[in-house]
């Protein structure tokens, strides 16, 4: 895959896929990707565990310019409207709020959970193939939902932009500040600050891994 992050070092350890994740927002505008390259990263989505198997996401599958996208991306935030359509594909996540009606798969408390951890898998797909995906909630979901006849029983949550990054050069003239967020170096919270032992709180001991920060 092989394109270059300032911080390159600060996910040091994980397995190359993690280590080379990052929410770009410089997608190479002229990248397409077709139906069929989406189709192991849904597969990927379908496997993923879920609470009782419950399975409780849905997928809106939007590709640069057809019909969903073109619908999708007046509903962007300001913040998202410049870096989004330029991905390759849109997919809108969704997850069931309540029970269908006149099913008997009983809605899950963990339907949110659930639908997180397949975009999760989704996403590591996507790296597999060369891509970057970039999650975000930053739309009008009550828009979306109503743009898409979402069923009452089905949450909008997310949208997750998926495509090869650009160089940050390309969009430097364009949008400077996006540009200079895109340089920015990435941060996480100190393991001790979330992992306890003992008592809520109590940091495990747990050394950091060589090459972390
Ligand atoms: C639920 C969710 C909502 C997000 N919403 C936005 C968004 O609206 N716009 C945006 O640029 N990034 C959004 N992000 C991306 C995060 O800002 C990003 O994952 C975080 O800063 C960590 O950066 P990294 O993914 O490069 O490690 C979102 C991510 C998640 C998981």
């Amino acid at each position: 895959m092989g394109w270059e992050r300032a911080d390159a070092t600060s996910a040091r350890g994980l397995t190359p896929l993690l280590e080379e994740r990052f929410s770009t927002r410089v997608f190479d505008p002229g990248y397409t990707l077709g139906v069929d390259d989406l189709r192991p990263l849904l597969e990927a989505a379908r496997w993923a565990p879920s609470a009782g198997n419950s399975q409780p996401w849905a997928f809106l599958v939007g590709l640069r310019d057809d019909e969903t996208h073109r619908a999708f991306v007046p509903l962007l935030s300001r913040g998202n409207a410049f870096w989004v359509p330029r991905a390759s594909a849109v997919i809108i996540t969704l997850h069931r709020s309540a029970t269908d009606p006149g099913s008997d798969m009983l809605y899950s408390d963990y339907a949110a959970y659930d639908l997180g951890q397949s975009v999760a898998h989704l996403t590591v797909q996507a790296l597999a193939a060369g891509l970057q995906v970039h999650q975000f909630a930053g739309f009008d979901h009550a828009a979306t939902a109503l743009a898409f006849g979402v069923p009452d029983n089905w949450t909008v949550t997310t949208a997750v932009a998926i495509g090869r990054p650009a160089p940050v050069e390309s969009i430097e003239d364009a949008e400077p500040s996006l540009a200079q967020r895109e340089r920015r170096l990435r941060d996480r919270n100190p393991l001790q600050g979330f992992v306890f032992a003992g008592t809520f709180g109590s940091p495990a001991e747990i050394a950091p891994a060589p090459g972390s920060r």
